[in-house]
């Protein structure tokens, strides 16, 4: 594991951005698995201005989200295509058709799950998998205490993910309480993964994902078990992680 330490979340941004970007350029038909959130609103502006300026392609590269919300339509502005279409698939030169979001609307979620699933192994499996973290440890919508031999299956919301998300919502009550999401068994299926995590609310949970054991009550903390995982973070972020000593590089 690499963990990586930039001064704010620009920097943090700029450096997770690269990083997706030297993905891109040496294998230019790549399989980007990506991520909603607000922490990677900064890498995907990054990654559009380099796409504006000339530097960077995305016309071969195929991507998959993580995940999306249960009755939400695609055209919903909270829903997370929409998400994807606004912060960066509308901004950059990826063929609409290359783009793979669960469908929220899907009338048999298991079923679409199974698919979603098929759909990776039919791509090759995923090159570079984008992750957040939540405050209670989650990857996805991988939840404290979910197993962590799951592929992409429905979820139900933990409380505290139904809080933190009602900010993007008129009321509390308009928060679905179920979700379509990549398990902890496709996201580890990855080759290599990236995680952005920006914020000293976030310090504690980090900490605990990388020093602490392997247990599904912090989801993240199955990251140690990946071969290839590298976490940029801002320094408010890292912070207790450096408090226990974990090196980090600059
Ligand atoms: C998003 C996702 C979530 C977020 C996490 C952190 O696709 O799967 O796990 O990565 O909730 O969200 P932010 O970045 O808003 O703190």
């Amino acid at each position: 594991m690499r963990i990586y330490e930039c001064a704010d979340y620009k920097a943090m941004s700029r450096r997770a951005a690269s990083l997706i970007a030297a993905q891109v350029l040496l294998k230019p038909d790549c399989v980007l698995g990506l991520a909603t959130g607000s922490t990677p609103i900064g890498l995907y502006d990054q990654l559009t201005e380099w796409y504006q300026k000339g530097d960077l392609s995305f016309a071969k590269v195929r991507s998959v989200n993580l995940d999306e919300y249960l009755g939400l339509a695609p055209t919903h502005e909270q829903s997370y295509r929409y998400f994807m279409q606004h912060n960066l698939f509308d901004r950059i030169d990826i063929p609409a058709e290359s783009t793979h979001v669960l469908n929220g609307l899907a009338q048999d979620p298991d079923a679409e799950c199974a698919a979603y699933d098929q759909l990776i192994r039919d791509l090759g499996g995923v090159d570079m998998q984008l992750l957040g973290m939540g405050h209670n440890g989650h990857i996805a919508f991988n939840e404290p205490g979910d197993d962590f031999g799951l592929g992409t299956h429905v979820v139900e919301l933990a409380e505290r993910t139904i809080d933190a998300n009602q900010r993007f919502f008129a009321s509390r009550d308009e928060v679905p309480r179920k979700a379509l999401s990549m398990g902890i068994k496709s996201i580890m299926g990855a080759r290599r993964i990236l995680m952005v995590v920006s914020g000293a609310d976030k310090a504690e949970s980090l900490c605990k994902a990388v020093t602490g054991p392997v247990t599904n009550e912090v989801p993240a903390s199955v990251l140690q078990l990946h071969p290839d995982v590298t976490i940029v973070g801002d320094t408010a972020a890292l912070s207790k992680l450096k408090e226990a000593g974990v090196p980090v590089c600059g």
